[in-house]
């Protein structure tokens, strides 16, 4: 006997794959007959993992520490993120309400699993990071998706909460820079979005993964507004370090142990070797190799921003954060992905196209990651150019 047909749960009809993925594919196909390829769909840092955390690792396996820690991570990683908050941004973050997890991925999956009862609803920007309303889902609960536009610099503000909050809201989500659209809420924005989530009796949830990578003045950590602000942040990104799976979520004291018992039940522990390179990731040594990449992104970003918009793509918000572009492509195309699978197949130039970001005029965006050197984006605007008979 056996169970012939195989049936997906009902959940899984709303989550969504990475379109951009069967453009990775082609564009891997395309190299592989020798074609050259400009990567500028990628998400992560070209740079690989910082020296002094890649000896850090290395050590941990030589000494082999490679079992489990506590569920909620090393004590002393713990202690140095808590030393993290109070040199950035000068405040004092216990280390108790830090959690390590594997990568904000599993920051959010904790998240969402302690917070969300069946049906309760979780306000999300549209464009955004497509999981977190997959994650939404998989608790249960329901992602409202609020389009945001140029007016408000593709963030929520606290109208817009109001607007779309309701009774059933559990939790406000915000990330500061964006992805897609590497956006910061600046001045006194993040403090409406809270006041607004406090009166609809909601949580506010705040992405600060791309914290690290700010261009113009220095992003504020949520913390700094309430105890009950909860914040995910990772060491993916300014860090460099996405393969080796580290982030960590600032809780509320009232959830920390709840959230070490889902964390004990579906991951046991962030991974060790990892956690004991992250210990060298705040070393003045390595904070000056990031800066370094920090202004590296600065100027690929200076370059592209008016090289874009001299072609003729909109990009109305001059991102402060992240490395990426949104950009509205709607003077070349109504069909963005089609848009994208073009440029691949005619000039080997690979960007993502807007609808792995929401349902808020997907078809007319696509992104454009910096996160390769400046001679390819260089040649990527050249080939564009052409292709688009300007420049
Ligand atoms: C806004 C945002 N949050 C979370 C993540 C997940 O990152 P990780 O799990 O690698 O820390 C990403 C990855 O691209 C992201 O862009």
């Amino acid at each position: 006997m056996s169970l012939k047909s195989p049936r997906a749960a009902a959940r899984m009809a709303h989550i969504a794959p990475f379109y951009v993925m069967d453009l990775l594919a082609r564009a891997k196909a395309l190299e592989a007959r020798g074609r050259s390829v400009i990567h500028m769909e990628v998400g992560e840092p070209d740079f690989s993992t910082p020296g002094p955390i890649v000896e850090a690792g290395k050590q941990a396996l030589d000494k082999g520490l490679t079992h489990y820690t506590a569920a909620a991570g090393l004590p002393e990683l713990r202690r140095a993120i808590s030393g993290l908050y109070a040199a950035r941004y000068g405040i004092d973050v216990p280390s108790e309400r830090i959690i390590v997890t594997p990568g904000a991925s599993g920051a959010l999956q904790l998240v969402m699993g302690t917070l969300i009862d069946p049906g309760e609803e979780v306000v999300l920007p549209d464009p955004g990071y497509p999981c977190n309303r997959h994650f939404v889902r998989l608790a249960e609960g329901r992602p409202v998706n609020v389009a945001v536009g140029a007016d408000t610099a593709y963030q929520l503000t606290g109208e817009l909460v109001r607007r779309y909050g309701s009774p059933h809201t559990r939790a406000v989500m915000v990330a500061s820079p964006s992805n897609p659209t590497g956006t910061v809420v600046t001045g006194g924005g993040m403090r409406e979005i809270y006041r607004a989530s406090v009166e609809l009796g909601a949580h506010l949830v705040v992405d600060e993964i791309y914290h690290g990578l700010v261009y113009e003045g220095q992003a504020e950590t949520a913390l700094a507004l309430s105890d009950d602000v909860l914040v995910i942040n990772s060491f993916s990104k300014y860090f460099g370090m996405t393969g080796w799976r580290l982030g960590w979520l600032v809780a509320p004291e009232g959830y920390v142990e709840a959230m070490d018992r889902l964390a004990q039940n579906i991951f046991l522990a962030a991974p060790t070797p990892s956690q004991y390179a992250a210990l060298a990731a705040f070393e003045p040594r390595t904070i000056e190799i990031l800066e370094a990449r920090r202004r590296e992104f600065q100027a690929r970003r200076d370059f592209l921003l008016p090289a874009l918009r001299g072609l003729g793509f909109e990009i109305p918000v001059q991102p402060q954060g992240a490395f990426y572009l949104y950009a509205d492509c709607s003077r070349f195309t109504d069909d963005s992905f089609g848009f994208c699978m073009d440029l691949l197949e005619q000039i080997g130039v690979a960007i993502t196209p807007g609808k792995d970001f929401g349902s808020n005029l997907p078809e007319r965006h696509v992104r454009f990651a910096y996160t390769t050197g400046m001679e390819k984006l260089e040649e990527g605007v050249e080939r564009l150019g052409k292709y688009l008979k300007v420049g």
